[in-house]
């Protein structure tokens, strides 16, 4: 049976963080997986979660599992944190998942299995696992257009015209912030025009919100996801506790499906509930732990949103900086995008072969389509992009 496997393309962005551990040059400069790094380089672990590590180990009397969903309470706490009081409790399910990738598998598979027709909706281009895992699950999908090439800033008329084209039913797949790979978001003015398309045509939304509190603020990050929940009558959403609570490798996420009524409810809980146990029966519970005794102690969470803020204020230094430096050393604005993306990416917008001489010239590591994590920057090395950029001629 075995010998039957066939080998799998790599994921890109996976063997790019390999080769950048093989490459002996110093200096070397790593913008490629979407993992939060400090000036020094160091993915940190957050105080609260320290300190909430901490209490756990102490308070922790049993390993037992929990239930299918997870612990409820890790639910009712990241629902107020991404939905707030946006649309009704009890029409909300939701289940604890491995990460947001989970989160996202579980959702797909739910749409699978109730509506093998539907076409899922990405916008053009996406996080690559998203079609990958699609494409592993032979589902089918679409493509909307996103990004303009030209602004580096949303194509919005051809995400629009696209859209349009939906079919009832279909679902479309949206980043509620800090979009990945682009760093280009939509005004609420546009999410509002967005909400209307997908209304008009009949579509399911699905939110991925992987980057809460990187863009504009925790609250400000979630006012898409919560105008889309409360507006549409259905809504599905994905989200992940990897980044904002830096437990990247606890794999904590949750998905939510939101019914038309409550009424409809128990049937949607009971249904992702049932999908947990055919996949992996009781989600991770430590990282959903932590995120819970977190969000549920007002110094514990006044300590994790301070330290959250300051990461986002880090990454947007980072950007302006590497604005500046780039309009002073090319003379143009071309590059004052990179000041209005938000979250931990910015596509630059070169070609696979400039971001290759990027890495061969000066072991400079980006995603091949010109996505860089500006977490991977400090202030020292922003100079040293800015002039490898300028004199690649990019
Ligand atoms: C990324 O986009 O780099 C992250 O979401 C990490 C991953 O799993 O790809």
């Amino acid at each position: 049976m075995l010998e039957l496997l066939q080998p799998q393309p790599a994921d890109k962005i996976l063997a790019l963080m390999q080769a950048f551990r093989e490459d002996p040059r110093a200096g070397k400069i790593d913008l490629g997986v979407g993992v939060y790094k400090n000036a020094e380089g160091v993915t940190p672990v957050m105080r609260a979660i320290k300190a909430a590590e901490k209490t756990l180990w102490e308070t922790e009397t049993t390993k037992a599992y929990t239930g299918l969903a997870g612990d409820p309470a890790f639910s009712d706490a990241m629902i107020d944190l991404v939905l707030g009081t946006s649309v009704e409790r009890a029409r909300i399910a939701a289940v604890a998942t491995p990460g947001g990738t989970g989160a996202i598998r579980q959702g797909f598979e739910l749409i699978k299995w109730v509506n093998p027709e539907a076409t899922v909706w990405l916008s053009a281009p996406t996080w690559p696992n998203h079609p990958s895992i699609l494409k592993f699950l032979k589902m089918p999908l679409a493509e909307y257009r996103y990004f303009d090439d030209e602004t580096r800033g949303v194509d919005f008329e051809g995400m629009l015209e696209d859209l349009a084209q939906v079919k009832a039913g279909d679902v479309v797949l949206l980043h509620g912030c800090c979009h990945n790979p682009t760093g280009a978001n939509l005004t609420l003015a546009q999410w509002a025009e967005v909400i209307a398309v997908l209304q008009e045509v009949g579509a399911v939304p699905f939110v991925d919100i992987a980057y809460q509190g990187f863009g504009d603020g925790l609250e400000e990050d979630a006012a898409a996801v919560r105008m889309v929940a409360s507006e549409m009558p259905e809504c599905l959403i994905a989200a992940s506790c990897s980044k904002n609570f830096g437990i990247y490798r606890e794999r904590t996420g949750v998905l939510m499906a939101i019914s038309e009524k409550a009424d409809g409810q128990p049937l949607a809980q009971g249904s992702l509930a049932f999908l947990n146990r055919q996949n992996y029966s009781f989600p991770p519970d430590h990282g959903a732990r932590l995120v819970t005794m977190i969000l549920t102690d007002p110094a514990l969470r006044a300590d994790w949103e301070a330290e959250l803020e300051e990461v986002r204020l880090g990454m947007l230094a980072l950007r302006e900086q590497l604005a500046s430096e780039l309009q002073r050393l090319s003379g143009s604005d071309r590059f004052g995008f990179l000041a209005q993306h938000r979250g931990m990416f910015s596509r630059l917008g070169t070609t696979p072969e400039m971001v290759e001489k990027l890495r061969a010239d000066h072991a400079i590591y980006m995603v091949g389509d010109s996505r860089m994590n500006i977490a991977g920057l400090n202030a020292q090395t922003v100079p040293i992009l800015a002039q490898a950029i300028v004199d690649a001629g990019i």
